[in-house]
């Protein structure tokens, strides 16, 4: 049986997904750069940073910021995503999320928050869910950002549990990637077409219940 769930947040946890995209659609727009919701399907669980010169690449405006400017346009996204998630509660979270951390708790799962969120211990702490947590990995302390293995790596470690006994919950393509490559097993939210058809993947958060991650784990 696994002894691990490593969950990323922004759209597993609660749905600041779409906080994330408003954010960055505003602040493209301040920039005279069009994105879209297919686009940011490549956005999904990258870090602030790249995010950004992602963003940037496709207005085909690389050269024509200073770093300095760059980081100005990181913060001010940021600021208002930051306001944006003053109004999260306990309310907000996904459904079928707070029964299943409180099944893994009673079965003594460890659980980790493998985010590449900045904001991801205030969220928790809004929703009321710090106490679930065994551990949240620290997304400045790891050198390389989803789609790298770092986070998941860092989480596991962090609850010491072999990577290899773990599970990880992701919405993002990126996440999922990440979750292959650190050797853990993968459950998608989302959808196949998106997510890939070589993994579980569920509609929605409502169907992650504790039957479904037994049969999940036993079945690969
Ligand atoms: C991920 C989100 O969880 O965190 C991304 O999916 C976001 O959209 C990334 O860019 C970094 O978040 P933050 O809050 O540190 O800017
Ligand atoms: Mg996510």
């Amino acid at each position: 049986m696994f002894r691990a769930v490593l969950f990323d947040l922004d759209g597993v946890i609660t749905d600041t997904a779409e906080y994330h995209y408003l954010a960055w659609k505003k602040l493209a727009n301040e920039l005279d750069i069009s994105i879209d919701r297919k686009f940011n399907e490549q956005l999904k669980g990258v870090s602030r940073e790249e995010s950004l010169r992602r963003i940037i690449a496709a207005g085909d405006k690389e050269n024509k910021f200073s770093l300095e400017e760059l980081n100005a346009l990181a913060t001010r996204k940021n600021d208002n995503y930051v306001q944006m998630i003053q109004a999260v509660s306990s309310k907000d979270i996904y459904p079928g999320i707070l029964e299943l951390l409180k099944s893994l708790k009673e079965k003594n799962i460890k659980i980790a928050l493998a985010s590449a969120s900045k904001n991801g211990s205030f969220l928790l702490e809004q929703m009321g869910l710090t106490d679930y947590f065994d551990m949240v990995a620290d997304p400045e302390k790891v050198s390389a950002s989803k789609p790298a293995p770092d986070i998941f790596l860092a989480a596991a470690e962090g609850v010491g549990v072999d990577i290899k006994d773990a599970l990880g919950i992701e919405d993002a393509q990126a996440g999922i990637q990440a979750i292959k490559a650190a050797g853990a097993v993968p459950i998608g939210v989302g959808s196949p077409e998106i997510l890939g058809t070589d993994i579980a993947v569920v509609k929605d958060t409502s169907e992650l219940t504790w039957n479904k991650l037994e049969t999940i784990w036993n079945k690969q």
